[in-house]
Formats: structure tokens, C-alpha cells, sequence
């Protein structure tokens, strides 16, 4: 039009210097720069016209985030005639190994219930200008010629594995024109020897232009907690302002290794104050795991001394007495012929007890009550026989160095180490004196009685003399001062 008006009207330009454009328009000048703003006015309200007329698309966005599969998804729609079309582009960013960027396109019909439905001519004839829907307008055409390709993961899209087990890919099934596709490239970072996460992609190529890609996440995890190993006693017995000294631990995780230096220990044994303490040792491993465990510390009462004065040793018959009490041990023997059954005394004591225990339940038999010089030589010389005389002397007694032969000792309950933590045990460790006797080879006293802990022998005193010795944490012997 410009090139129109150029050819029928002469152009003016003024001497002044200020260039002014002007056009004759019959007996009228018009200044040409009216005339540019009246002719680029005219064109767009041709284009918008055009528009209207042909029914150019217009196109909106919108976005969508999958969070479980870590892709983004972006939609662009086309609008055409009425209908909406759905120009499809998947953005796949695998953020959990080397960043990848795969684009697919495909157009579907919205209003006709996905992309099978579309009819291929409309679209073919409408989808035109924008970059990504010129692209998909080419894969729309060899989608449709490949038909449906199906797709899918075998197991789980998110599957957890603990570490040191075995992991076996379930694979996908892929179907191009409902036929299986063996050949499915698949690509991983697994490494089932390390904790984290690790991610499987598949790709189906359905045709030259477009590939169907699945993602699996594999979670190795660790678990299992780690374990701590106590050297020494669980349970240990300190004496009054003795030293705690820690007998050592070590730790192992079964996926860290030996984790020992990473251990914590609180330690708040106190030496000078009598109580149960427990020591905990406490460790995690990389995976967080915690494992506690603890040790119970005993700091036990200061020893009272009782007899300050020196005791009074007495020998009747051959048979000892101190301060008035008799006395057998390995270095107090009685006579051969010291034969005096058992105490009636100590007897009756001893049935009451029973008969007590038993309403609570408690089982207190009678094992072993008076035995002669005679019959303790032949157990003696049997338990030698089994375990020889340096270990039969830490628990039987040598012939005439038995309590049994006084009458007043009874084994009740049952003669076993495990007897030490039955319910009988401890009522008779509590409540012994109560009728006159005492655990006469206390534990822990092993070096001052000569005999291994027995729970299940007790010794007859009268409650009086029984109640102070028990009272008093000490030996019969510490308690007496002899040896
Ligand atoms: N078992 C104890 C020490 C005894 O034989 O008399
Ligand atoms: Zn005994």
C-alpha cells in the first residue's frame, strides 16, 4: 500500500531542516507520518480479523509435578474449532544419579477421551506453530502407525532392601502392537555393597522418534542395630571405696564394621557410696541405629568391724567353740567320733521355715541334713574321684571338716549353681536369720570361707547371733575373727 501511495504522490521534503514526510492528496497535503500510524493500524485490524475468520489456536500452560517419581510434566493445550488438544511433553530429570534429559511428545484429544480417539486428520490439518507441537505434530503420526505400546514395571516403583540381601530385578513387560519386546535397554547405578538410594531406568523404543522410559527406585538400607559385647560380669560386686576399673566392650555393626571407638560409656560409680550403679554403653551406627545396653555395678556396704576385741577360742572334747559358738572349718576340724545327729534345735527352725516358705509358694526341701565322719569321707573321696582334690575341695569339705557332722546344717532347696537365681534363693538370702540361721559360704566370701557361694546351706545360730552376723555382711569367720 505504502509502495501505492509512493507512486501517486510526491514526496516533499521542507528546506528547514526538520524532515517532514508529506503526500498530495488532491488539492490536500497530508504528513506521511499520520499516514505510517493509519496504515500499521489498518494491518493489525486485518490480522485480528484474519483470526477470527480462520480460527488460529491459542495456547495456554500449565505444569504438573510428580513427586513420586521425581519427573516433571508440562501440557501445553491447543485449542482449535472448539475442541481442546493436548500437546504432551514429559521432562524426565532423574535428580538421583547423572542429571538426563529425555522429551517425549504426543497429542491427545481431551474431549474424546486420550489420543486413540483423535481424529488423525483434524489434527494433522490445525496443530502448527509453537516449537514443541510442530515436533509433536511429526511423533503424532508415527505414534498412531506404531499403534498402542504397553508399557509397565514388574514388582514396585519404590522397592527397600536391606543391606547384605539378595536383589533380583523384576524386570518390565514391554508390548509394541500387543507383541512382547525383548529388547528393553535398562540402565542402573545399584550398588547393592553401599546404604542409599539408587535408580533403574528402562527404555521401550516403540519407533524411531519415540521411546516409553519407566524408572524404579531401589533403597538400600541398613537396619539391624549394632552389637555391643561386655568383657567381664554383667552384674560385678565392688567393695566399699574399691576401684571401679572397666573390664572393656567391644561393638560391631554388621555393615559398618568394628565400631567400638564409637562407643559412649557413662560410668557414675560412686566407690565411697554403697548402691547399685548402672553403667550404659551406648552406640550408633552410620545408619542411625542405636543400641544401649548397661552393666550393673554393686558397691557394696562398708565392712563393720565387730569384734574388736580378740575372740575367745575354747576347745571342748576336741570340738571348738568361739566366743561360745562352734566352729567347723578347713581349719577347725571335729573329732572322728563327734557323732551327735542332727539338732532338734536347728530342726524345728528348720521346719517352721519350710513350712512358711511354702505358703508362699516357695519350695525349701530338705537335700542334706546330719552327716557322719564316715559318710562325708566317702562323698569327699567320690567328688575327688570325678573332679579331683583341688577342685572337690572348693565344695565338699574334707571328713571331719563338715558342718553336716555337727547337726546343725541343712542343705535345702536344691544343691545346683542354678539355685542361686530362684525365688527360693533369694527368700532364703533375706529371710534365713529369721529363724536362726545363716548362708553360711556367702558369695564373694570364697577367699575367706575356702568354699564356692552356696545359697542352699545354711547354718543354724539362733535368730539372736544369726540376725547380727547377717547384719553385719560379713563371713562366719570375718564375723567371729578367726580364720
Ligand atoms: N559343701 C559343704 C562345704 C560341706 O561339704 O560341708
Ligand atoms: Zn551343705
Amino acid at each position: 500500500m505504502l509502495l501505492i501511495f509512493t507512486i501517486w504522490y510526491k514526496i516533499k521534503i521542507r528546506k528547514r531542516g526538520d524532515i517532514v514526510l508529506t503526500i498530495k492528496v488532491g488539492k490536500k497535503k497530508l504528513k506521511i507520518f499520520n499516514l505510517i500510524i493509519l496504515v500499521l493500524g489498518l494491518i493489525i485490524f486485518l490480522y485480528f480479523i484474519c483470526n477470527l475468520v480462520f480460527m488460529l489456536p491459542i495456547f495456554k500452560t500449565s505444569y504438573k509435578y510428580k513427586t513420586n517419581t521425581d519427573n516433571y510434566e508440562t501440557e501445553t493445550f491447543v485449542t482449535f474449532k472448539n475442541k481442546w488438544f493436548n500437546c504432551y511433553v514429559t521432562e524426565s530429570i532423574n535428580v538421583k544419579s547423572d542429571y538426563k534429559l529425555v522429551y517425549e511428545y504426543y497429542v491427545k484429544d481431551l474431549l474424546n477421551d486420550g489420543y486413540k480417539n483423535t481424529k488423525k486428520d483434524t489434527y494433522n490439518r490445525t496443530i502448527k506453530v509453537n516449537g514443541f507441537c510442530k515436533q509433536a505434530k511429526e511423533n503424532y503420526k508415527n505414534i498412531h502407525d506404531s499403534k498402542y505400546a504397553e508399557f509397565m514395571l514388574n514388582g514396585n516403583d519404590n522397592e527397600t532392601i536391606e543391606y547384605g540381601n539378595n536383589y533380583i530385578d523384576p524386570y518390565v513387560i514391554g508390548k509394541v502392537n500387543n507383541k512382547p519386546v525383548k529388547e528393553i535397554d535398562m540402565f542402573s547405578n545399584y550398588n547393592s555393597n553401599k546404604v542409599g538410594s539408587y535408580v533403574t531406568s528402562y527404555s521401550l523404543s516403540v519407533n524411531k522418534y519415540y521411546t516409553k522410559r519407566l524408572y524404579r527406585t531401589i533403597n538400600v538400607v541398613d537396619t539391624i542395630k549394632p552389637k555391643i559385647n561386655l568383657s567381664g560380669d554383667n552384674t560385678m560386686t565392688l567393695n566399699y571405696d574399691q576401684e571401679y576399673n572397666e573390664p572393656g566392650f567391644t561393638a560391631i555393626d554388621n555393615y559398618d564394621g568394628d565400631i567400638t571407638s564409637l562407643v559412649k560409656v557413662s560410668n557414675k560409680v560412686n566407690k565411697n557410696k554403697p548402691g547399685t550403679y548402672k553403667i550404659t554403653y551406648s552406640v550408633s551406627d552410620s545408619s542411625n541405629n542405636k543400641t544401649r545396653i548397661t552393666r550393673e555395678v554393686i558397691v557394696k556396704e562398708k565392712d563393720k568391724v565387730v569384734n574388736k576385741v580378740e575372740p575367745i577360742i575354747e576347745k571342748k572334747d576336741g570340738i571348738t567353740y568361739v566366743n561360745g559358738i562352734l566352729v567347723v572349718n578347713k581349719n577347725y576340724s571335729l573329732p572322728k567320733d563327734y557323732n551327735p545327729k542332727v539338732n532338734k534345735e536347728a530342726y524345728e527352725a528348720l521346719k517352721k521355715m519350710q513350712s512358711d516358705a511354702k505358703v508362699l509358694g516357695l519350695d525349701l526341701s530338705l537335700i542334706s541334713g546330719y552327716r557322719s565322719y564316715t559318710k562325708q569321707e566317702k562323698l569327699f573321696n567320690e567328688y575327688v574321684k570325678k573332679d579331683g582334690v583341688k577342685k572337690a575341695n572348693t565344695y565338699s569339705a574334707k571328713p571331719g571338716q563338715s558342718e553336716h557332722q555337727t547337726g546343725l546344717a541343712f542343705d535345702i532347696g536344691s544343691v545346683d549353681s542354678s539355685f542361686e537365681n530362684t525365688s527360693e534363693a533369694k527368700w532364703i538370702q533375706q529371710n534365713a536369720h529369721l529363724y536362726g540361721f545363716i548362708v553360711r559360704y556367702p558369695k564373694d566370701k570364697t577367699d575367706v570361707t575356702g568354699y564356692i557361694y552356696e545359697p542352699w546351706h545354711v547354718r543354724y545360730l539362733g535368730v539372736d547371733i544369726a540376725t547380727k552376723v547377717k547384719e553385719s555382711g560379713l563371713a562366719l569367720e570375718e564375723y567371729l575373727g578367726i580364720n
